[in-house]
């Protein structure tokens, strides 16, 4: 019998990850869709800056690191399809759920959400750099492929009362992740993967990767939590 696919054990593996996780599937709240967008701020930033950096630096493979870059170019300066940087958009997101430029630009990461980024900065600058490409690619996988998740961009259109246009962020996220994750984008690794032990420690990496995203989405959920009772408290 031939061995399974790892491409497919990591999607497989991803997207049971996903289903359990609180925030991603149960209803979304007007505080745990802000406290997510003020976290993912910080997390947009590590992703570009930081992350993609530390394992482009060694990866073989140039295309790669040339869409990779590209990737990095669009979420920081520009994508030249919409003249803007996703930076830009995300804010403008912020600002559509009822967010205020002083928080966006003030904002810590929760205790959770800081410890899964130093584990996902440490997998980038000293794992396998396919686990580091996973580690920056993960997320976006399960929002492009599960069904009903809290990344669509009707989910937050009837959250908070907005128009098509005001959750462009979203609408736009859905067509663009497909393009830098899955079974597609990840083809490559089956090439640069030469062992058994090679492949596991790719594989561990990815978990690693993932149990932090979980941590990351519980930060997120609580700090949300947090935000939705101080709403309903103000209003007496
Ligand atoms: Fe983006």
């Amino acid at each position: 019998m031939p061995a399974p696919d790892v491409i497919d054990e990591i999607c497989e593996y991803a997207l049971q990850v996903a289903r359990g996780i609180p925030w991603i599937c149960e209803p979304l709240t007007r505080g745990r869709g802000q406290a997510y967008l003020l976290q993912h701020i910080l997390r947009n930033r590590l992703l570009s800056s930081v992350m993609r950096p530390a394992w482009i630096a060694r990866c073989p493979d140039l295309a790669i690191v040339r869409k990779t870059i590209g990737q990095m170019n669009e979420e920081l300066v520009n994508d030249a399809a919409i003249s803007r940087a996703h930076t830009e958009l995300l804010r403008e997101m912020g600002r559509n759920a009822g967010l205020s430029d002083a928080q966006m630009s003030s904002v810590s990461a929760v205790p959770k959400v800081e410890i899964a980024f130093n584990v996902w900065e440490n997998i980038a600058r000293t794992r396998h750099w396919i686990s580091g490409w996973l580690a920056t690619s993960l997320d976006e996988f399960i929002l492009a492929t599960l069904r009903d998740h809290n990344f669509r961009a009707e989910v937050w259109m009837k959250t908070y009362g907005l128009s098509r246009e005001s959750v462009f962020f979203f609408t736009y996220h859905t067509k663009a992740d497909e393009d830098h994750a899955g079974r597609k984008a990840w083809a490559p690794i089956n090439r640069y993967l030469s062992s058994d032990a090679e492949r596991a420690d790719v594989l561990r990496g990815m978990k690693l990767a993932l149990n932090a995203l979980v941590l990351f989405y519980e930060g997120v959920a609580e700090l949300g939590d947090e935000m939705e009772r101080g709403r309903s408290e103000s209003r007496g």
